[in-house]
This record gives C-alpha cells, structure tokens and sequence, in this order.
C-alpha cells in the first residue's frame, strides 16, 4: 500500500532563535496555533528543527524507537542545568539501568522522610523570620537543607548559603547569556568538585552516608558491565537530586501565589472541597516551568504522512500541551477541581515530561515535588498566616525560570496555635 507523504508547515526564514527567545513559552503554541498544526519546522540556533505538541504528538516523542537523547540538549545546558555524562544523555539499556538507580531512591517511605525534613526545616526558618521574609530564598535554604540530610550529602553550616546559591545559578543560567551564564558554569565545576570529593571519601570508608541516601547509594552504583561509575559521573548524578528539589522552590512560589491569586479556589482548598493533591497539580498545570523537552530522531521514520529524517532535533512543547484546548477545557482558566474526575494520561499533562517513568526520561522527581508542594500548602494554608505586603507579582512567559518578580515578600508570619 502506497502511503500519501505531505510537508511539514514551516516557518519560512534563515533563524528563529531570537522570536523564541522573545516568546519564551508561546514560541511553540503560538506556532501551533497559527498553523493550525501539531507539527511545524524552523530553524534554531542555525538548525533545523521539528516542533511538536498535543497528546498523540507526546506519545511519538516518548517512543524511544524513534528519538534519542544522545546530542539532543545543546552544550550550554549540559555545562550549566545538567552536567556531562548523566542520565538525560543516556539511550536504551544504558539509560534503563542508569534510571533505575534514581528510582529505587522514591519510594513512598523514602519521599516522607524527605517531607519530614522539609517540615522540619520550614518550622525553623519560618519561627525565626524577620519582619519581612523573601519566600524565594527561604524556600531555597530550606529545601536545600533537607535534600542534603536526605541525600546523606553533609552541608556545615558555613556553607549553607554558598552551595544553596550554587544550585540556584545551575538552574537560572542555563538560557542566561553573558556573566550570568559564566557564573553558572563556575557554579558547576565548583559543585561538582565539592560532591566528587564526598564520593572519593565514600569510597575510601572515610565517610559513611546511610543506605538509601543518593550520596551512598550511586557512589556505590554498578554499571551494565559491572563497573563503578567515574567519580564526575557520581557528582552529576548526586546534583541531579539536589538541583531540582532546590528547583522547586520555584512550584512553592507559585503555589503560595496561587493562594493569594485565586481566594476561591483557596477557600474550597481550606473547606475541604478541593483535595489538596488537584490544588498541586493545577499549580503545576497552570504555570510556566519547563518550555520544552528535546530528542533527535534515531533513523528515519514517517507519521501521519510527515517524514522524520535521521539526526533532526525535536521539541516537545510541555508548556503548550499543558494549555491545548483540544485536551482541557478552558485551559486558562486555574481550576484544580478539574483534576477531580481527570482520567489520568502520560501524555496530556505533561510539566515534567511525559511517557514511562522507568523506561523513557520522565522526571524521576515528580512524587518528591508533588510531596513538597502539598507540604507548602500544609504550612502556608493552615500552619502560618502571614500578610503580603504591595509588590510587583507578576511573572513574564519570556524569562527562563518565570518567577514572580518581587520573588514574593511575606511579612508578620506567625504560627497558628
Ligand atoms: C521543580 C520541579 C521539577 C520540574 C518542573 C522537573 C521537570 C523535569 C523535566 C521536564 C524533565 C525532562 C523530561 C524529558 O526530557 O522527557 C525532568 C527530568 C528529570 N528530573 Fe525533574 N523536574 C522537577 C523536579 C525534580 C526533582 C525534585 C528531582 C529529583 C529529586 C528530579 C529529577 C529528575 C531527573 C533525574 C530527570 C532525568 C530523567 C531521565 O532523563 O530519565 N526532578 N524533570
């Protein structure tokens, strides 16, 4: 049977990459929309690439017989957000095995040890707060302080402020240009080292995390051949925990800010009406955090009578998918009692990737950040009260991270008795 073949819609011209960065998060979907297509070609950063979204769309990114990771995310990301060698480069069996030493860490005990510590570590900074508290870099601190006891990775107190910082810059500089993205790679190579030392220490019995730590658990990790991973690799992969819980500061924001913004829908969360868990997952839903995800297509492939040629980079756009109106109603509208009667889809709600946890690149973090956002609920619905003073919320769709300007002052937060 003969299949019908037909061209990809595409955006005409030499480059793209400044209207991306003009657009941030509407690059794709407002593409998508002016298409009239889940699929459109540009070219990026002087290469062609092939932009997707929707649900079926999601579905062919996550076979992993047709994309790889191997090359996909550009050199400045890997020198900045993720680091060389760790498990967003690996394919196949190599990637399999690899994830599977992030995932045996999050089981559902383990993940409440992690909340107990981020309780813990919220009581104290919130019962020791000045008068005026900036949520952003309290929630840091905070986070920062509990994965490290979590990850069995031992931070002096000296250096609390310091190493916090150093993960804030691996997630803020990755798109930064100029100083800002300099510093980043300094934060990097100086992170780096700082973990590669514990991992040498590990491995001479001079330092002994307990089991189930990150820290323990891939210093000691074996590969498909039985190898343990190089020391660089270990570090990598220890940061590859404590960057993105440190990250999620930025879902702490936005769930304090959705409380604020939206006092209908705290005062059903307060009531009882509204699970805390669909609140979550509005919050993660509604704004903007990853814009998109990136494979390359392994051989040659068609879809749909669209032709994918060998190498060609893909993007997914996460952001959009979340907002397609062919898959929620009123999609701009905050509404966590949609979750309600959700009918769950690995593909339709996609912040942190979509797909198979254990066999594609699904975020290994999703239970750890979900147990956190629903402990900031805990603590900033019913176990603080505190006001918020005048302060330029608002929150652009072209920065990368998007984060309320005023990074959200509290002030007079006091304990519910
Ligand atoms: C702050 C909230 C978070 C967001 C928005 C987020 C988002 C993402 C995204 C978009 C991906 C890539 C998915 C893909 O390429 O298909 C990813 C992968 C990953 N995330 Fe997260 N993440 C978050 C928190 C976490 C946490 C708390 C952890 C660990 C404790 C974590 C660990 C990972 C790892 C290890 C990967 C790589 C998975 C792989 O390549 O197989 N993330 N995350």
């Amino acid at each position: 049977m003969m299949t019908m073949t037909r061209p990809i819609p595409k955006e005409e011209g030499l480059d793209h990459s400044l209207a991306f960065l003009r657009e941030g998060y509407l690059y794709v979907p407002n593409r998508r929309k002016s298409f009239q297509s889940n699929l459109f070609e540009t070219r990026l950063l002087g290469e062609r690439v092939i932009c997707l979204g929707g649900g079926e769309a999601a579905a062919l990114f996550y076979d992993a017989d047709k994309f790889v990771r191997k090359d996909a995310a550009p050199k400045r990301l890997l020198k900045t957000l993720f680091g060389e060698d760790g498990v967003q480069t690996l394919d196949g069996s190599a990637h399999t095995h690899r994830k599977q030493m992030f995932m045996a860490l999050m089981f559902p005990q383990n993940i409440k040890r992690l909340t107990k510590l981020v309780s813990r570590e919220w009581e104290r900074a919130l019962d020791a707060s000045a008068d005026e508290t900036v949520l952003y870099d309290t929630a840091q601190e905070v986070l920062m302080r509990a994965v490290c006891e979590w990850a069995g990775v031992p931070l002096r107190e000296s250096e609390v402020a310091r190493r916090t910082d150093e993960m804030r810059l691996l997630f803020e500089s990755g798109t930064a240009l100029g100083p800002k993205h300099v510093r980043g790679r300094a934060a990097r190579s100086s992170a780096e080292a700082w973990v590669r030392g514990m991992v040498e220490e590990v491995r001479k019995n001079r330092l002994l995390p307990n089991e189930q730590t990150a820290l323990y658990e891939f210093s000691w990790h074996r590969d498909e051949a039985g190898h343990l991973l190089p020391a660089d690799v270990v570090a990598v992969e220890v940061i590859n925990i404590l960057r993105p819980t440190v990250a999620v500061s930025i879902y702490v924001l936005f769930t304090v800010l959705a409380l604020h913004q939206f006092p209908e829908a705290r005062d059903r969360l307060a009531r009882g009406e509204t699970e805390p868990t669909w609140f979550v997952q509005e919050v993660r839903r509604f704004y903007p955090f990853f814009p998109v995800t990136a494979a390359r297509v392994k051989q040659d492939f068609a879809w749909n009578g669209f032709t994918f040629e060998e190498g060609t980079l893909v993007l997914l756009d996460l952001y959009g998918t979340n907002h397609d109106p062919s898959l929620w109603t009123e999609p701009d509208t905050f509404n966590p009692d949609r979750f309600k009667d959700w009918t769950e889809s690995p593909f339709t709600f996609i912040p942190q990737g979509g797909g198979d946890v254990d066999f594609g690149h699904r975020c290994a973090g999703e239970h750890v950040t979900i147990a956190i956002m629903r402990e900031t609920i805990d603590v900033f619905l019913t176990r603080y009260r505190y006001e918020v003073p005048p302060q330029d919320l608002s929150y652009s769709f072209v920065d990368f991270p998007s984060l309320p300007k005023s990074r959200f002052v509290l002030n007079q937060i006091q304990k519910n008795e």
